[in-house]
């Protein structure tokens, strides 16, 4: 890593299937600013056991997120992927910054609140307290740029609050983090219900694409996609379904709305549905054969687990060690 360069850190849970929405909300921006930044892109497995994970599942879901960064273009020679579970710096931060966090604080979440309503049955400490660690993800890194999606700009605030609050205390001790959201693709919505974010988890599999779904089970997602009722192909808050499938055919093509709009003019809105899923196709075909030739490659994804852990935790520990000085810890006699 260059030190001229900037910090950018992103992660995403390895907690079912890679989706449309992870990949314009955030991967795709990442792949467009790996070289501008010192990149950081982990695998964030620690938050994964918020919900209840199958064990062998889980360390296959971490395992082919990972191959997902690379099939999209992330450059393990220039960037540090690894997985989170594997720096333990992440869990000793995560426990300090639980101690500068205010119960108030984490009490307004509304991913908390969305998700303990959909695990009523495990509602856990760890569900709660999801926010600080990922600060601590953050904030381990001296990290300034986080790009993510729009659904993450509540945690981007905590992250800073308790950053504030902690520099506050001791001195200049992190970075300030900023988020970084796309202009297009930052909140796409779920297929059969436009007024919801597509989420990983979500029951009913025509709501979400997974970018590994197969293209023609893709195309007809996106034929059943609900739409609204008339019969012109424009962007507007009253009609959320066209809305959804525009912006995701803008994110996929580089095209501007605008353009989209002249372009389905005198299209109805079956050949549109078609047209969005063709160009999503052919966005995603190419990062699927990289994955199979990915699948294919023990050796070398293993040898990228390996390094990019190492590199991490050589970065995280360098302000573990400014961190426990600053609070009090006693020093390790060696
Ligand atoms: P996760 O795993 O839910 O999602 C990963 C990324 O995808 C974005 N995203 C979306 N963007 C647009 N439309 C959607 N429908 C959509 N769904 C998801 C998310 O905003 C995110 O950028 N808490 C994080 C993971 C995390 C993290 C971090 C991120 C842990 N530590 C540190 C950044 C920095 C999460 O659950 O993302």
């Amino acid at each position: 890593m260059t030190d001229e360069k900037k910090v950018l850190f992103s992660g995403m849970q390895p907690s079912g299937y890679v989706t449309l929405g992870n990949y314009l909300g955030a991967l795709n921006n990442w792949t467009t600013l790996q070289y501008d930044y010192n990149s950081i892109f982990c695998i964030v497995d620690m938050h994964a056991l918020t919900v209840r994970q199958d064990p062998a599942k889980l360390r296959k879901a971490a395992r082919d997120v990972l191959m997902q960064y690379l099939a999209v273009g992330l450059d393990p020679e220039k960037n540090i992927i690894y997985f989170q579970s594997h720096v333990p710096q992440h869990a000793e931060l995560s426990w300090i910054l639980n101690c500068y966090t205010y119960m108030g604080e984490l009490n307004r979440m509304t991913q908390f609140k969305e998700k303990s309503q959909k695990h009523a049955d495990n509602i856990n400490a760890g569900l709660f307290t999801y926010p600080v660690l990922m600060a601590a993800d953050i904030l381990l890194y001296q990290t300034e740029l986080v790009p993510v999606g729009e659904d993450q700009i509540q945690h981007l605030e905590i992250t800073r609050d308790i950053a504030t609050r902690f520099n506050g205390i001791y001195g200049d001790v992190f970075t300030m983090p900023e988020a970084y959201i796309g202009k297009t693709g930052a909140r796409v919505m779920a297929l059969q219900d436009p007024t919801k974010k597509m989420s990983k988890s979500d029951e009913n599999a025509n709501n979400t694409i997974a970018i590994l779904d197969d293209p023609k089970q893709i195309i007809n997602k996106f034929k059943r996609a609900v739409t609204d009722s008339g019969n012109e192909i424009i962007y507007s808050d009253d009609k959320p379904g066209i809305k959804n499938l525009l912006s995701i055919y803008c994110a996929v093509t580089g095209k501007t709305i605008k353009e989209a709009e002249k372009e389905f003019e005198n299209s109805g809105y079956g050949d549109f549905k078609i047209a969005v899923g063709e160009a999503v196709v052919a966005k995603i075909e190419p990062i699927q054969k990289k994955f199979e030739e990915y699948q294919k490659n023990k050796d070398y994804i293993d040898e990228i687990i390996k390094t990019g852990a190492e590199k991490a935790e050589r970065i995280a520990e360098k302000t573990m060690r400014k961190v426990r000085r600053k609070i009090g810890y006693p020093d390790k006699i060696r």
